[in-house]
């Protein structure tokens, strides 16, 4: 049951641009892809940015933690130099502002929802009550078509986190949901059955052929991450996997699974 995109860039424009930011979304958009995955944080005020990483330093030159930081803060941030001198002054973006970017382009969204350690229950929350006003109308259209998955311009919640994940569901059911596991572990079944999630999200490096049978046969979209190797991504498909994200945007095109 997977009714969205296969081939999907991850972080925005895979490693070929800044991850999580406007210009990785366009650098997506330039090599075709109308598919999107990006991290979703919460700022100190509340508001969801785009990004990975609970600490400054990596993509940010700063000190301190995105939890702590107002978006205001984070908007007058650099998150471009460090992945080239072309890139300086890219800001962190708000994620109603890369849902604008993307609406306004077609461009599908599987929403990671990436807690800060300690707020995963806030984080859910708060990224459903937005979702739910952005997606107002979208929301609206598939309630009343009867296709509450239909991929009619609604995006897809995923989380490694069960209760971000539960939250989201309670403040925007009409958003489905994936759910990430690293591992597919005993009890994944019962866990998609309580988060009613359409699908499993999962490391391709330790998916068995065995176990993508199983979601498969469980009824559950299949997605993976992050597959960059031709070939490997070849094997996914064919062993069922639906859909996956990828860094190499140039050599996986959106058209890869035909
Ligand atoms: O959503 C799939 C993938 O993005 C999960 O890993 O660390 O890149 O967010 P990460
Ligand atoms: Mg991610």
């Amino acid at each position: 049951m997977w009714f969205y995109p296969k081939i999907i860039a991850h972080r925005g424009g895979g490693t070929l641009a800044p991850e999580n930011t406007i210009a990785a979304l366009r650098c997506g958009l330039s090599y075709g892809f109308r598919a999107v995955e990006f991290d979703v944080m919460l700022s100190a005020d509340g508001i969801p940015v785009l990004m990975h990483d609970p600490h400054f330093g990596r993509t940010v030159h700063a000190q301190g933690q995105v939890a702590q930081t107002s978006a205001a803060e984070l908007g007058r941030f650099d998150a471009g130099s460090w992945f080239g001198a072309g890139f300086a002054g890219e800001p962190v973006p708000t994620y109603e502002q890369a849902v604008h970017f993307c609406k306004t382009n077609g461009i599908w969204m599987n929403v990671e929802i990436k807690p800060a350690p300690g707020h995963e229950a806030e984080t859910g929350r708060i990224v459903g009550d937005v979702t739910r006003r952005l997606f107002a109308e979208e929301i609206a259209i598939a309630e009343n078509d009867g296709k509450p998955h239909d991929p009619s311009g609604l995006p897809l919640f995923s989380s490694f986190s069960f209760d971000a994940l539960m939250q989201a569901a309670r403040a925007a059911p009409a958003i489905p949901r994936g759910f990430l596991l690293d591992a597919i572990l005993p009890g994944w079944h019962e866990q998609l059955k309580a988060l009613e999630a359409v699908a499993l999200h999962t490391n391709h490096r330790k998916l068995s052929h065995r176990q993508a049978a199983e979601v498969k046969q469980a009824g559950y979209g299949l997605f993976c991450y992050t597959v960059n190797d031709p070939p490997r991504a070849r094997e996914l498909l064919e062993w069922g996997v639906d859909a996956f994200c990828t860094d190499r945007i140039d050599l996986i095109g959106p058209d890869f699974a035909g």
